[in-house]
């Protein structure tokens, strides 16, 4: 479950952070004083953040200064990233999660406001669509839930995967330029046509209302080529593999919480019809010849694009189709 720290490290460390940022050390001594504790007590939570990945160097008479912040979107890393923002809080991390959407369906249960998240450096039950499992090691890639409550009507939200997706994607276009990630009809990630990332969105709902959508993000960030199985060894990517990236966790996910604040308010309002264009062109699926894997039948076509509600629009030899659920392979 998730675990959260008392206050006093997270104000310490923004005292580092700020003299780190004029290359300062911070005396024990204004530590002490700005959160009026005394010096052992101070110590201690130094220890605290270097238990946490933190490296703090202590000088006798200069005193504490911030070398390196760990790679992990921890709420002590998140927390002052998501000030101010409409997703992302509140704010729960967990070290080991089984799957961050379950934890969140949880909490969204007891009723979560809006906009709550939870991510996890590791998962031991991540889940992919169709009850797929989720390959989640730690230390190296993101698996994030957010909440969402859209007053939309419930046939809208299969849509929302392809819209979350785009906002993965403008995220990706921004922090890693040299990159070209394209979406895989109906929630893949896709860099190189290997798979990156997937969304699951679950939603709770009645057949006029929508209590609440969960977004689950898992994106393959920092991922070596060897912790993957075998299995994946020719199909997965990551950004690292791909582009040779060491991409900052907490930087990403606050590039995509924004992005997706910036898809989120269009799509309740219209659906994808904003987002038709960049969808198309973002697709990994476009203008390609497929083979569509549907509950009770297999289709041929080409793919010609994706239609306002979501479906996948295919031409086949007996005519235009549009596909709502299925599994899509190249041909
Ligand atoms: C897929 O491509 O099948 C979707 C994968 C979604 C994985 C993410 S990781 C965070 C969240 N928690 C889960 O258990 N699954 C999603």
């Amino acid at each position: 479950m998730t675990r959260r720290l008392s206050n006093s490290p997270s104000i310490i460390l923004g005292i580092l952070r700020e003299a780190a940022l004029r290359k300062a050390e911070v005396s024990g001594e204004n530590i002490c004083r700005g959160l009026g504790v005394s010096r052992v007590a101070v110590w201690k939570h130094i220890q605290t953040l270097r238990r946490h990945g933190y490296k703090i160097e202590a000088h006798t008479r200069r005193g504490y200064r911030l070398h390196l912040a760990p790679d992990c979107p921890s709420e002590l890393e998140m927390t002052p990233r998501l000030q101010g923002r409409r997703l992302g809080l509140p704010f729960r991390y967990a070290a080991e999660a089984d799957s961050t959407n379950r934890l969140l369906t949880a909490w969204a249960e007891e009723g979560a406001p809006e906009g709550a998240m939870i991510a996890a450096d590791t998962q031991n039950g991540g889940r992919g669509r169709r009850g797929r499992k989720w390959f989640s090691p730690p230390g190296c890639n993101l698996y994030v839930s957010v909440l969402l409550r859209p007053a939309v009507p419930p046939p809208q939200v299969p849509s929302l995967a392809l819209a979350a997706g785009l906002a993965v994607i403008r995220a990706l276009r921004r922090v890693t330029p040299t990159l070209d990630p394209k979406l895989k009809w109906p929630n893949d990630l896709y860099l190189d046509g290997r798979k990156l990332g997937g969304i699951l969105c679950d939603m709770r709902a009645e057949s006029d209302h929508v209590h609440h959508v969960i977004v689950g993000i898992g994106l393959n960030v920092n991922l070596k080529k060897s912790v993957l199985p075998a299995e994946l060894r020719e199909t997965a990517t990551s950004l690292r593999l791909a582009g040779r990236l060491k991409i900052n966790r907490p930087a990403l996910l606050v590039a995509i919480l924004e992005e997706l604040e910036g898809v989120y308010q269009p799509w309740c309002q219209s659906g994808l019809t904003h987002f038709l264009d960049e969808l198309r062109a973002c697709s990994w699926l476009q203008d390609k010849p497929v083979v569509a894997v549907l509950p009770h039948e297999t289709l041929e076509g080409v793919v010609t694009g994706i239609a306002a509600s979501g479906a996948l629009l295919l031409k086949t030899a007996s005519g235009p189709r549009e596909i709502h659920a299925g599994d899509i392979r190249l041909v």
